[in-house]
């Protein structure tokens, strides 16, 4: 018997659990094996995502669903356990990322939109059969103020793709994670913090608008949205500012019948991402579930204590384990500063 998609979203949001977004495309994961010195060669991409699937308690306790990219969905184990099987045992809900990436659009300098509907039925339904439960497509939205941008062009442009998305995901019995990322960094990013919030305020606004009109079902979807931060070179505040700002702003967009918010990281630190989750946890009052989906905030630590080296398999896991504990207590909203160092 098939599961809904309301039984899916809601193994995506069990307690104390969030997602690893271990979907970083060929060329992505070739920036961060850069970083580290590692060959961007298909053997090590699977050395890499082999450490972090076997990583036994990060997986049974704290993540409950995992992206992959295509080529991951299709790769195994050394001894031969399909990844997506590995996953599932684990507990966890395997997913798929199903978009082409962020394209230039035409007429709108400066700005993109995300590509990948042509054919998307057909690769849903052969992701269906391989495993793959839930999906993602991630819209960008980038801010610069003194451009003009975002434009409503552009955001309107993103939206339709997610919610076309989302609906094609829907009819194939997989659960669209709705992604309009507004982004926090880049060269450019000198903006304040209000000028996020109204950026996302109108982003999930049009967002939801065109899943309305589309016909999703918003009770088997979940969103993941950026939090209301300033940009990375503008003014700073306070973690607390960021917890009650980006509350304030879903809340003002995001409809109730939503069951869950999965949080991307963006580029914030790894600490910083799980001190925001937890205090928005803790504040709570909210009617959506709050987690985490985070790739770079879960996966920094893991990837330079491996190194590309199987002798630092053990180490590497280490790493992720403790970051997926952090971030599984701030999904409780019971996270401290202190079982940060006691633990470390
Ligand atoms: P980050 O947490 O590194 O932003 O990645 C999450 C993600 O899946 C972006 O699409």
């Amino acid at each position: 018997m098939s599961e809904t998609l309301q039984e899916i979203a809601a193994a995506m949001m069990a307690d104390g659990q969030g997602i690893l977004a271990a979907d970083e495309s060929t060329g992505t994961i070739k920036k961060r094996f850069d970083s580290i010195g590692v060959e961007n060669v298909e053997a090590n991409r699977q050395a890499y995502r082999e450490m972090l699937f076997t990583a036994e308690e990060a997986m049974t306790k704290y993540i409950s669903g995992v992206i992959l990219f295509d080529e991951t969905l299709r790769q195994s184990t050394l001894d031969g356990r399909r990844f997506a099987d590995v996953i599932k045992a684990a507990g966890a809900v395997p997913g798929i990322k199903v978009d082409a990436g962020a394209k230039p659009m035409a007429g709108f300098p400066g700005e993109k939109v995300t590509e990948g509907l042509d054919g998307l039925r057909e690769r849903l339904q052969e992701y269906y059969k391989l495993g793959a439960r839930f999906a993602k497509w991630r819209a960008v939205i980038d801010i610069l103020p003194s451009e003009g941008l975002p434009t409503i062009g552009a955001i309107s442009a993103n939206a339709h793709a997610l919610a076309r998305y989302a609906a094609l995901c829907q009819e194939n019995g997989i659960v669209p994670i709705v992604e309009p990322e507004v982004i926090m960094d880049g060269p450019n990013s000198h903006h304040d913090i209000d000028t996020n919030y109204k950026v996302t305020e109108d982003t999930l606004n049009i967002v939801f608008d065109e899943l309305y009109k589309l016909r999703v079902d918003l009770t088997g979807m979940i969103l993941k949205p950026n939090m209301v931060v300033p940009g990375q070179n503008g003014p700073q505040v306070s973690p607390q500012e960021v917890a009650e700002r980006t509350i304030a702003c879903l809340k003002a967009t995001v409809p109730a019948a939503v069951p869950g918010i999965a949080y991307l990281s963006g580029g914030q630190s790894d600490e910083l991402a799980t001190e925001h989750l937890a205090i928005m946890n803790k504040i709570g009052g909210f009617p959506w579930k709050m987690t985490f989906s985070y790739g770079r905030a879960l996966q920094a630590a893991a990837l330079s204590a491996w190194g590309g080296k199987k002798e630092n398999v053990a180490a590497g896991q280490a790493a992720f384990t403790h970051r997926a504990k952090m971030n599984g207590m701030a999904a409780l909203g019971t996270w401290s500063a202190e079982d940060e160092r006691e633990a470390a």
